[in-house]
């Protein structure tokens, strides 16, 4: 997972695991464990020692030094849904030329980025019938982008990032069925670079543009969502069909975001920020964190300056040198903004809502005090995770 990188010949790097994973579990477990009894010891006083324990060991496991080769799906290959649990692979075509245009067409040409075909998967309630792919008159859905900073984490239903849209279903009453796309994933030295700005938006816009046509959804009826990065294509998403206005494809009804992440150039960063008085109470501390954002964006601008994460609209769109006089979100639909008060990135939530409220937006905003970065994916978040999921799941209901 981390690009950090042992290389090593393998008996070191096997000696370095034993090592790493005997002193955590013989000394550090039971060293954190004794400090926690406290409850002031903790990182929120609210948290069980369980949480103190889990988020510790998340950051832990962050610095581990060596490349975790997750094995990674070869994109042109399909998965047999006799490999999937209540869930659909599908094919998405690649967006069509005349579909996305304007700013975003004129850096695909700067990045050589083009449209390709794309994986997608169905996520069903339990003992969901599929009897076909087109939707019913007025059935609603939600098409959900997963985190994972750009370049980490798939849609496949096995992906932790899945559990969001899983919590969902399991207290919906009114949504059988979410999509979520496989976007191609950004990356740079050591590795060849790949995908930078805006592909991941051009399949972004694949999956929105398969609900609609090939599905049959009525935009109106389609919910955009997306965790962490996600969240930051969920708005770009609806950016794009909101600037380049196609009678064929309008914007969608709804858009949700959890934990975004919004800010690329982290502007705020600084005494007082999130970024920096969270830093003890989230999955990520600040060096890990830095870094993975680094790389991240390294790999997304490719051969564009560091300029455009800090001012442009779609990649920073809360950014402090992203800020148009007025407008920025003008025309968006109606938002629900979930984020963590204990996660390095709630400044980019709050930021957001104050944007979108500052352009008549419609804004709910719900983040409860003591929750991590992305908290709606990890079922050992509760009460808060079931408590929010609960609440979205009657937001959905009512539209
Ligand atoms: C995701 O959900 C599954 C099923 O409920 C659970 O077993 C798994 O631990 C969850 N993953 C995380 C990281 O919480």
């Amino acid at each position: 997972m981390t690009s950090l990188l042992i290389s090593e010949s393998q008996p070191w790097k096997t000696l370095y695991l034993i090592w790493f994973f005997a002193t955590l579990i013989l000394v550090k477990l039971p060293a954190w464990f004794i400090w926690y009894l406290v409850p002031s010891h903790r990182p929120r006083r609210s948290w069980t020692i369980k949480r103190a324990l889990i988020v510790r060991t998340i950051r832990e496991l962050w610095t581990l030094e060596v490349d975790i080769d997750d094995e990674k799906r070869d994109p042109s290959e399909e998965v047999p849904d006799s490999e999937l649990t209540d869930a659909k692979f599908v094919w998405v075509d690649g967006i069509p030329d005349k579909l996305f245009r304007g700013e975003v067409h004129r850096i695909a040409d700067i990045t050589n980025v083009h449209p390709t075909r794309i994986a997608g998967y169905w996520l069903f309630q339990k003992n969901y019938d599929w009897i076909g792919l087109r939707a019913k008159l007025g059935e609603k859905t939600i098409l959900h982008l997963h985190g994972g900073a750009f370049y980490v984490g798939t849609a496949n239903p096995s992906d932790t990032t899945a559990n969001f849209t899983r919590g969902l279903l399991e207290h919906m009453h009114t949504i059988q069925r979410t999509f979520a796309v496989d976007y191609r994933l950004t990356a740079s030295a050591p590795k060849p670079p790949a995908n930078p700005f805006p592909a991941a938006l051009l399949d972004a816009l694949a999956g929105y543009r398969y609900l609609v046509h090939d599905a049959g959804f009525a935009p109106e009826n389609i919910i955009v969502a997306g965790d962490s990065a996600g969240g930051n294509l969920a708005l770009a998403l609806v950016r794009h069909l909101i600037e380049n206005p196609t009678p064929s494809l309008p914007p969608p009804g709804r858009i949700l975001t959890a934990s975004a992440w919004l800010d690329l150039s982290s502007s705020r960063r600084g005494p007082g920020s999130s970024a920096v008085l969270n830093a003890p109470s989230d999955i990520f501390d600040e060096r890990p964190g830095e870094l993975f954002a680094k790389y991240a964006v390294v790999s997304l601008l490719g051969p564009m300056g560091f300029e455009v994460a800090q001012t442009h609209r779609y990649l920073s769109p809360v950014s402090l040198a992203c800020k148009p006089e007025t407008g920025l979100f003008a025309g968006f639909p109606e938002t629900y903004v979930v984020a963590g008060g204990a996660e390095r990135l709630l400044d980019d939530s709050t930021a957001l809502v104050e944007r979108m409220r500052a352009d008549g937006v419609i804004v709910i905003q719900d983040i409860p005090p003591d929750a991590v970065h992305d908290f709606l994916v990890f079922t050992w978040h509760d009460s808060e995770r079931t408590e929010v999921l609960k609440r979205l799941s009657r937001w959905v209901d009512m539209m």
